[in-house]
């Protein structure tokens, strides 16, 4: 049985993955308004997942007898400066993700939990994935610059 310190933990998770995914629906929205359908949709794909990060933690804490306490979602941001800013922001938040996701391990370690610890390794391994998959495209978009045909290119390859 996992500790009430560890529960909570993994409860406020459950939220920071909903969260994410509702972030990304924001970011996926404002590409779709801007008719970009090809990072609209990337975006859309990333909500999901993260969507499905959280219910990994809702079963998680469901199959070892803990009790899963839902929390209000905050609303996310809906409008962007420019293309560049969405990813830079979606960057930050992903490390921000990763952070958290080692102070998990960090006390999951700390109390002895083999369980939790090898649940979330996982993540681990995800959030390594994930912030190179952003830092992949914010690459591209140093290089297209201002340059229209680029952008195309990159919203069809998204
Ligand atoms: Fe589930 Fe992208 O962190």
């Amino acid at each position: 049985m996992m500790s009430k310190k560890m529960l909570d933990a993994l409860n406020n998770h459950l939220n920071e993955e909903v969260y994410s995914s509702y972030l990304y629906l924001s970011m996926a929205a404002y590409f779709e308004d801007k008719n970009l359908k090809g990072f609209a949709g990337w975006f859309r794909i990333q909500s999901q997942e993260e969507y499905m990060h959280g219910m990994k933690f809702y079963g998680f804490i469901n199959q070892t007898g803990g009790k899963v306490n839902l929390k209000a979602i905050a609303a996310p941001k809906t409008n962007w400066k420019s293309i560049m800013e969405v990813f830079e922001e979606t960057l930050a938040h992903e490390k921000h993700i990763t952070a958290l996701i080692d102070k998990l391990v960090g006390q999951a370690m700390q109390e002895k939990d083999y369980a939790t610890n090898n649940f979330l390794q996982w993540f681990v391994n995800e959030q390594v994935e994930e912030v190179a998959n952003v830092e992949e495209i914010i690459n591209k978009l140093e290089m297209i610059g201002d340059n229209k045909g680029g952008l195309y290119m990159l919203d069809r390859e998204l």
